[in-house]
């Protein structure tokens, strides 16, 4: 039976035309003007651009510009993708078959589970601790895998909660990994999104052998609508991930390549990544200053990077209901914690200007505050 995906379900069926939208991923992206004049491109060339299809696996230059990220990768690691969605459609279909199964960790944004999924593909999951700081239990993971586990999938740092792995939780994933020879396929667009620390958090590109990269300019970068991304792997992957790139879309946009490529030159992605940083631990205050006004009512473990937050609250209403109630009432769009399988939870997004992001507080907060007096 299909699964259907359900957090982008949730989302294009309701963000469209909200007023207040904190259910997106990333932080409040850029104007291509903004961009053109960051990246000091000259606007004649951008006219100049001729709409053909572009290299297929993506411009050389910005494929070494992406592997100068990843230590000992070099531009043949590279395949350029529209968007890290299909970078994950492409190894879904290039490292699993029937009879594999996949393990991964929940929460979890479904994109690589639900399309495993849709392939017939068992997935076993570890849950993460939500008492515990969403922390995962290295031993769990060993015990889940076994002679079917063709790919553990870790997303680093994690949506929904913002958690970064420690340690001690990516030696455990490697040792399991390596004891039935899986890969692991690590899902990496919220690296750079860092909110407690300037360090960008560390690849897994490097660590184990049978390792799968996904990135995109999609979140640290605040260029979702450029639809661009990739993946690093062994070149043998990457040219398997190729061929199935062929037929998936034959290449990213032209248009899309020119301007990633300007903005991953060293200077302007430096700068976008300090913006995303600024805006993201801004907005982060902000919520936190908000979720205070009805004491008792929510709480959350910091997100160690992106702009969500993974909200627990205690009223007397699931949390899809109250994502509804919010939308119905107030113009303001969140995601329940439903979509993610987890009760009394939502995703709320906070890297966005300070006016808009106050003022949806403000109405959510009503909105508690309402329910709180017919309790
Ligand atoms: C973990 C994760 N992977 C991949 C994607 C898709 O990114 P892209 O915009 O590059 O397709 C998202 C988007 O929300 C995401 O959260």
């Amino acid at each position: 039976m299909f699964h259907p995906f359900h957090v982008e379900q949730f989302l294009s069926e309701l963000e469209n035309g909200v007023k207040y939208n904190y259910s997106e991923s990333g932080v409040h992206p850029m104007t291509l003007k903004e961009l053109v004049e960051l990246t000091g491109m000259d606007p004649d060339a951008l006219w100049a651009t001729m709409l053909d299809y572009p290299q297929v696996n993506g411009f050389t230059l910005m494929r070494e510009r992406i592997a100068a990220l990843y230590e000992g990768a070099t531009s043949d690691n590279v395949l350029v993708t529209a968007g890290a969605t299909e970078a994950n459609t492409l190894v879904a279909n290039t490292l699993l078959e029937p009879g594999d199964s996949m393990v991964a960790f929940r929460p979890i944004y479904e994109q690589l589970t639900g399309d495993v999924k849709n392939r017939g593909i068992d997935v076993k999951y570890v849950d993460m601790d939500p008492l515990n700081d969403w922390k995962i239990d290295a031993q769990a993971v060993s015990d889940t895998v076994d002679a079917t586990t063709k790919v553990i999938h870790v997303i680093n740092p994690n949506n929904p909660t913002g958690r970064v792995l420690s340690i001690e939780e990516r030696r455990g994933i490697i040792a399991a990994a390596a004891k039935v020879g899986a890969w692991i396929v690590s899902d990496e667009v919220y690296a750079g999104t860092e909110r407690d620390t300037d360090e960008t958090t560390k690849s897994m590109w490097g660590d184990y052998d049978r390792v799968v990269v996904l990135n995109s300019m999609s979140k640290a970068y605040g260029l979702p609508g450029l639809r661009l991304g990739w993946l690093v792997a062994p070149k043998a992957e990457v040219r398997a991930c190729w061929r199935r790139h062929e037929y998936a879309s034959v290449a990213a946009s032209m248009l899309s390549m020119k301007l990633a490529e300007a903005a991953l030159e060293e200077r302007a992605r430096k700068a976008l990544v300090e913006r995303a940083r600024r805006l993201i631990r801004t907005g982060f205050e902000t919520l936190t200053e908000a979720l205070q006004v009805h004491p008792g009512v929510f709480s959350v473990s910091p997100p160690h990077a992106s702009a969500m937050s993974f909200i627990r609250f205690k009223l007397p209403v699931d949390s899809e209901t109250l994502a509804l109630k919010l939308h119905r009432e107030q113009d303001v769009l969140v995601i329940p914690g439903s979509r993610f399988d987890v009760e009394n939870h939502f995703r709320f997004s906070s890297a966005l200007p300070d006016a808009h992001l106050r003022e949806g507080l403000r109405r959510m907060n009503l909105v508690v505050g309402e329910m709180l007096e017919t309790v």
